[in-house]
């Protein structure tokens, strides 16, 4: 069974009268991939800033079971490691300087075999020697996580690790958290991604207006809030005699017509099945309607945020 690492019990946040954060509670597990999923404005950094320390709050945070505020900043420096939302490093050092200059931060013995390790593990072998302001903003992200992380601490926050880069750094940056994660790292991260959190994710929060308003694996969440299956078939002939027909078969929750399109919604497990009714009853005598093209159209974790929050992710 897996084991809590941290736990918000109902915390609330505030910037002056403005209330970020409100009574959130959440759990997250040892060594899964976490992740707080919302809109701009949200409160997701606010989150991570009161779990690092950085902002004052009500409820309780706790981390391996103590409160956050009796944690020493040291210890809990060396236990976190994060990766903020702004780049942050020496523009006109190079990739290496970067990284020793970490390393000095948290009092590292060998620092440049630590260097040269990590230089490698986040392929920024090709790049060593450059000063961080000529690499691509995907680089630049991979010096900070390479920052973040050379003291091998056993909690990784990143916020928003992978906005605003194209599709190949997203890749590399998404399979070097899996690979971080399977070392054995908890990873918290925000992003207002929703490819992102289904793929990467074991477990996200949903965040909206400064609530948490739901959590727990992406499947669960789409199997709760995404709706039902889509089916959509066209075909040769207007279907419309055999509407009712249709309406009978077993599973089917909703059928519409439209010209030569029939949709039809059923549970995921059932498409199958009633594909193949709809079909047996099309094909029959006297009408012998031809289905043309086909189209099984699944619920995602985008269908399931519209449901919870209303609206919506909007970037
Ligand atoms: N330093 C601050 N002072 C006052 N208000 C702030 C401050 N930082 C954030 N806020 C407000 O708190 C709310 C939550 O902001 P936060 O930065 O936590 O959102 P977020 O989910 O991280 O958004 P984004 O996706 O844009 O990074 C917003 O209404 C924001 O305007
Ligand atoms: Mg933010």
């Amino acid at each position: 069974m897996s084991e809590k690492i941290i736990e918000f019990q109902d915390v609330s946040i505030s910037y002056g009268t403005h209330y970020a954060v409100r009574n959130c509670s959440f759990e997250i597990n040892e060594n899964e991939i976490f992740g707080l999923l919302g809109p701009n404005g949200a409160g997701k950094s606010t989150l991570i800033r009161a779990l690092l320390g950085q902002l004052d709050y009500e409820g309780n945070i706790f981390i391996m079971g103590e409160e956050l505020t009796r944690i020493p900043r040291e210890e809990l420096n060396d236990l976190i490691g994060v990766i903020p939302q702004e780049p942050c490093f020496l523009r006109d050092f190079t990739v290496y300087e970067n990284l020793k200059f970490a390393g000095k931060l948290y009092r590292l013995p060998n620092i440049e075999e630590i260097v040269e390790d990590s230089i490698s593990k986040f392929l920024l072998s090709n790049y060593r020697d450059k000063p961080v302001k000529f690499l691509s903003g995907g680089y630049k992200r991979l010096v900070n996580i390479a920052m973040s992380t050379i003291h091998d601490p056993h909690i990784i926050v990143m916020d928003e690790p992978t906005v605003g880069l194209d599709a190949s750094v997203r890749n590399k940056i998404w399979e070097i958290i899996k690979k971080l994660n399977k070392e054995g790292k908890t990873i918290i991260l925000t992003t207002h991604y929703l490819d992102e959190a289904s793929l990467l994710c074991d477990r996200i929060a949903i965040i909206n207006n400064g609530y948490v308003l739901s959590y727990g694996p992406p499947p669960e969440l789409i199997e709760k809030y995404g709706g039902n299956t889509r089916i959509f078939l066209n075909v040769d002939k207007d279907p419309s005699p055999l509407l009712n027909s249709i309406k009978k078969i077993p599973n089917i929750i909703e059928v519409k017509i439209s010209g030569k399109l029939i949709e039809i919604e059923c549970k995921s497990k059932y498409a199958a099945h009633v594909i193949r009714d709809v079909v047996l009853v099309l094909e029959a005598p006297p009408h012998r309607i031809k289905p043309l093209h086909s189209e099984v159209r699944e619920p995602t974790l985008s269908d399931a945020f519209m449901k919870i929050v209303g609206s919506e992710i909007g970037l």
